[in-house]
């Protein structure tokens, strides 16, 4: 199959790049002409564990190459995938098709032969029927039918997660776009990997009743937590208890400050807003993102109370800025809220992430960026963990609590046993529904 494949993000260019592995011949286009001379030259755009390697021997090997000429890359393909970002439309919580629809309008405009458009973008349900419409309107003449392929990847373990889904979910209405796309997943489908077919709402509505989902569970845990803390229970024991249960399962049931992400934050906004405008209130969706919005600004007071009540003049180091690890995307994360917060209680911040630099820098005024936690942590006054990157996993708590002026820990992802941190010499910990110590709260 060829396979033109709009927009290199995190999802274009791990898709485009595993489709070139199954076999496929693969051309990645952005409009942002610094992406395309990066992967030119052999450099990956984004932080992508393995993504540098699977790349090269594509590009090694002739199926893979990248463009910033839409039309030239649509000229003869099987497929137009459409993989550009469907941000949160300022304003109303909408998903913003700008994008998608840009992308629709300029590919109708390259179609040379019969093409199937699939749009792996998150998008709103009838979203496919108006790309639908757009590219029949800009091109009457095309030879073209539409499907919905929405991805689920996770940043951090993408090219995995392409090669090994749980599913594939592909809305599609013609047999011989069906055809198509059984073609380009063929090497899934021989390995056995399920895919589910569906009409395009029907594929739409998977997308964003997964990540609703999801996103609800964290954030029941992470009420739950606030419970143990009133109640004295331990939420990482009660939620190893819940997720023993097979019909529960212990993943995203872990206590923490938030989630982040590119996904859920903007999912769950506009899944409200498709219930809003078809009279049809998503409570629970609605209840989740009110809640994580408020879990988020709990770790704010919680860094406030483990600094005395206020956190002026105080050195905090923080650990991990980024969304969660093994990612450079800093969209949404909890750090945006947090860190800015404490910058303006009169805090004195150092920042320590292993990838979350190049974009953070930006976003994040104000703070001092360093490279190693056990300076960051030199002479402060608390250090607070907000990503749980490995190697902040396996920090040598007695040499971080020498190195302090106050050893005092928020651990926001629950990552050591409060009597190890005890023993390290800290005075004071604090963590996510569980019991710390030398706090009032
Ligand atoms: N990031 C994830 O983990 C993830 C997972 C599943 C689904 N998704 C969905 O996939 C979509 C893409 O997300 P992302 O994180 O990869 O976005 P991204 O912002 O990282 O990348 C989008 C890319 O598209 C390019 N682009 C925009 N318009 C273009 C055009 N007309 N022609 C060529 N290039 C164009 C941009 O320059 C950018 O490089 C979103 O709808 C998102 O919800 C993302």
């Amino acid at each position: 199959m060829k396979i033109a494949m709009i927009g290199t993000g995190y999802v274009g260019l791990v898709s485009g790049v595993c489709f070139s592995d199954f076999g496929h011949e693969v051309v990645c286009v952005d409009k942002d002409p610094r992406k395309i001379e990066m992967l030119e030259r052999g450099e990956v755009p984004i932080f992508e564990p393995g993504l540098d390697q699977v790349m090269a021997r594509n590009v090694e090997g002739g199926r893979l190459t990248f463009t910033g000429d839409l039309a030239a890359a649509v000229d003869g393909a099987d497929a137009v995938f459409i993989a550009v970002g469907t941000p949160t439309r300022r304003g109303d919580g909408h998903a913003d098709l700008t994008y998608v629809m840009a992308a629709a309008e300029e590919i109708a405009n390259a179609l040379t032969g019969y093409a199937v458009i699939v749009t792996k973008s998150t998008v709103p349900v009838g979203t496919n029927r108006k790309v639908q419409a757009t590219i029949a309107q800009a091109n009457p003449a095309a030879d073209f039918d539409v499907a919905s392929n929405p991805e689920f990847l996770r940043e951090g373990a993408a090219i995995d997660d392409f090669m090994r889904p749980d599913r594939v979910v592909v809305g599609v209405e013609s047999d011989r776009a069906r055809d198509v796309m059984a073609e380009i997943y063929r090497p899934l489908f021989l390995r056995e990997f399920p895919i589910v077919y569906t009409d395009l709402e029907t594929a739409e509505m998977i997308k964003y009743g997964a990540n609703a989902f999801l996103a609800a569970k964290i954030t029941f845990i992470n009420e739950m937590a606030m419970l143990c803390e009133k109640t004295g229970a331990d939420i990482k024991a009660v939620a190893k208890g819940m997720g023993l249960d097979g019909r529960i399962g212990n993943k995203f049931l872990h206590a923490g400050p938030g989630y982040g992400g590119s996904c859920f934050p903007k999912d769950t906004s506009a899944l409200a807003r498709i219930g809003q405008d078809y009279a049809c209130p998503m409570k629970i969706t609605e209840t989740v993102i009110a809640v994580n919005d408020a879990v988020k600004r709990r770790m704010i007071d919680k860094v406030v109370d483990l600094c005395g009540g206020s956190v002026n003049g105080k050195v905090i180091a923080v650990l991990g800025v980024t969304f969660k690890p093994n990612t450079d995307d800093m969209r949404e994360a909890p750090s945006l809220t947090i860190v800015p917060a404490l910058v303006g209680g009169g805090a004195q911040l150092r920042v320590v992430d292993p990838q979350g630099r190049r974009e953070g820098e930006a976003l994040l005024p104000g703070v001092q960026w360093m490279d190693d936690a056990y300076k960051a942590a030199q002479d402060a006054d608390a250090v607070v963990i907000l990503t749980e990157w490995n190697e902040f996993r396996g920090l040598d708590l007695k040499r971080l609590a020498g190195a302090m002026a106050q050893p005092r820990m928020a651990d926001l992802r629950n990552i050591y046993p409060v009597g190890d941190v005890r023993d390290a010499g800290f005075d004071a910990y604090v963590s996510i529904g569980r019991k710390g110590f030398g706090t009032e709260g």
